[in-house]
């Protein structure tokens, strides 16, 4: 494991709320979602207060080389029979296989429910990531792919692949 996650609470300082903030504004020309807009401070404290906390799950994370780092986040949307996920790392951490472990925590938190998807055509590192982790584009238009996971067997692949770290197999 190269991240520890934390998750955010109802009542989670404001600090941590503005960190989410800071990492959801530097990333979002590469999100698929539209329209989206840069958030204020104001409008970010307000998403916050009036998220509806049973649906909607946020962690921080942050190297466990570097713990005082707060490197990405990601948000896990509870929609009834399947879920969405959004995350984002930090410019200065990318490439350090952060992106891969994040995907694999929040196909562990979506709980066996399958999984709705977008991605930009022109961000090739998460359309790479996404075909290695099981998601399959259902449909294209103007530059978004649109993307289902079916999330079999999550798990138990999370577990391996954790433990397959941990240990430092090399198969
Ligand atoms: C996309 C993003 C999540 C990738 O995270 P990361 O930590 O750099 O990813 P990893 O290090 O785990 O893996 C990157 C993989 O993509 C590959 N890659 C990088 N750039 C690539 C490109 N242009 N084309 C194809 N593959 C690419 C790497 O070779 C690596 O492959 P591997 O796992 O098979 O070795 C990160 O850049 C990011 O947060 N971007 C902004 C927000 C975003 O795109 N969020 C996701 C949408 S919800």
């Amino acid at each position: 494991m190269k991240l520890k996650a934390y998750r955010l609470t109802p009542d989670a300082h404001p600090y941590l709320i503005e960190r989410l903030r800071t990492l959801y504004n530097s990333a979002i020309q590469f999100l698929a979602t539209h329209p989206i807009e840069l958030r204020s401070r104001e409008a970010q404290a307000a998403w916050w207060n009036s998220t509806d906390h049973d649906k909607v799950t946020v962690h921080l994370y942050s190297p466990v080389d570097n713990p005082w780092e707060i490197a990405a986040f990601s948000m896990v949307t509870d929609r009834g029979s399947f879920v969405t996920p959004m995350f984002a790392i930090a410019k200065n951490y990318w490439g350090k296989g952060y992106g891969e472990e994040i995907i694999l925590h929040y196909l562990a938190l979506a709980g066996g429910k399958p999984l709705r998807g977008e991605q930009l055509i022109s961000n090739g590192a998460i359309c790479h990531l996404n075909e290695k982790l099981g998601w399959q584009v259902l449909m294209e238009k103007e530059g978004t792919q649109f993307l289902f996971h079916p999330n079999i067997r999550q798990q138990e692949v999370y577990d391996e692949i954790v433990r397959y770290n941990d240990e430092g197999s090399t198969y």
